[in-house]
């Protein structure tokens, strides 16, 4: 762990100035509150209760500012705790919330291995930190330890395909490199890629960029301490053996292989998932929510007619209008691009999404008695729910 914490000491992840909090707020998944509720309290939380939070290796605090702030842009309360290894880390986490006027997070410095000590926690956030640790099954345990009843966790944990070409550069960097101090290995590990062959399947592979980006970004993605990735197959096991079920990807779409190829019936669900992600090869890193083994109902389901949808990432009516004049619809994420099949018939029931109405309120205003609206409906949330971009929360109301 030492050697861990030493690398976010000097780098301190991601580099992230508390003074550009005046221009924007870095948004992403996990975390986002109607995704919190969609994934793990069914979207019918009752938001007037405060949401006890833990945010374990938060880093500079992209996920911490994201949820503080959004709770508190939405009047609603919440008991927020950080916890890092790295004090540099936290010195910016802290810097960005005081630049926010986000008060009331209570800041810790230490490993999420003893979380259950800062309490049990509604939600948990833990982004990009246990394929860190030497040993993430003890990880995915101690966050377990630390959750409440009905409560959940918010991941994102490497995925292998989409970092062709970090893992022999890591090893080869830690081998030629190892025990030079942080900066010098940085300068030199930045020297030694320059020369590589441009056929080096780290150099032809368009989706990472993170080296490009920062000093900061170059060392946690090619000088790492420790680092390794899930196929999707050893991510839901190690869940498994640690309590977890995963309750939801944020984009499921990408784990059918069906969009792909065609499958037989027969196949069991994790042989899919493995599968989809065979044959993407694009996944970079596995991004979704899991709750205790056992707790089913986890997930919002469009059968329940007085959940409250939202449109993720584009305006309803704008997408309504596209879908009524029969448009295919190009979806961009990251180099990946898809093209979202929805028909025109839906679009009046898109238009009608405003954060605010239930299922109930839109069939009824577009004319629809529940069981013609549940048969169109299915198609939206399959569709937009595939990509995340449709999700179930009263946090509106
Ligand atoms: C790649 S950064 C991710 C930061 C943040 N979660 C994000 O997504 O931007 C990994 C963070 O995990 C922290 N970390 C690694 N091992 C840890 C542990 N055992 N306990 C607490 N924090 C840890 C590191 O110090 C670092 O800040």
């Amino acid at each position: 762990m030492g050697r861990v914490r030493d690398q976010y000491e000097a780098y301190p992840y991601p580099d992230r100035d508390p003074a550009a909090e005046a221009d924007r707020l870095i948004t992403g998944s996990p975390s986002e509150p109607r995704e919190i509720d969609h994934f793990i309290f069914a979207g019918r939380r009752d938001w007037s209760r405060p949401l006890r939070v833990l945010i374990a290796g938060g880093g500079t605090g992209d996920g911490l500012i994201q949820l503080a702030q959004m709770m508190d842009w939405a009047g609603k309360p919440a008991e927020i705790t950080y916890l890092d290894l790295s004090e540099a880390a936290r010195a910016v986490a802290e810097a960005r919330a005081e630049a926010r006027g986000l008060t009331g997070i209570r800041f810790e410095t230490g490993s999420l291995l003893e979380a259950a000590d800062h309490g049990t926690f509604d939600y948990i956030d833990c982004c990009g930190v246990l394929h860190h640790l030497p040993d993430p099954a003890t990880g995915f345990a101690a966050l377990r330890a630390a959750l409440a009843p009905g409560g959940g966790l918010g991941f994102m944990v490497y995925a292998p395909h989409g970092r062709s070409g970090v893992y022999p550069l890591q090893a080869a960097f830690g081998a030629l490199l190892d025990g030079l101090p942080p900066q010098d290995r940085l300068a030199r590990a930045k020297e030694i890629l320059e020369n590589l062959p441009a056929d080096h399947p780290f150099k032809r592979n368009r989706l990472l960029g993170d080296h490009e980006n920062s000093d900061a970004g170059f060392h946690d993605l090619l000088l790492n301490a420790q680092d390794r990735a899930f196929a999707v197959e050893e991510l839901l096991s190690v869940m498994a053996e640690t309590g977890w079920q995963l309750s939801g990807f944020v984009q499921p779409a990408l784990y059918d292989p069906s969009r792909l190829a065609e499958v037989p019936a027969e196949m069991d669900p994790i042989t899919r998932m493995a599968v989809a992600e065979q044959l993407r090869g694009t996944i970079k890193g596995h991004v979704g929510y899991a709750v205790a083994a056992g707790h089913d109902a986890a997930r919002a389901r469009p059968s329940d007619l007085s959940l409250v949808p939202h449109l993720k990432g584009a305006a309803p009516a704008k997408l309504a209008q596209a879908v009524a004049a029969g448009k295919r619809v190009p979806l961009s994420l990251g180099p990946v691009t898809e093209t979202l099949r929805l028909p025109k018939k839906v679009a009046r029931l898109i238009g009608g999404i405003n954060g605010k109405r239930t299922l109930a309120e839109i069939a009824m205003g577009a004319g629809l008695d529940p069981l013609a609206f549940g048969t169109l409906w299915a198609q939206v949330d399959r569709e937009l729910g595939g990509f995340g971009l449709l999700l179930y929360s009263g946090i509106g109301r």
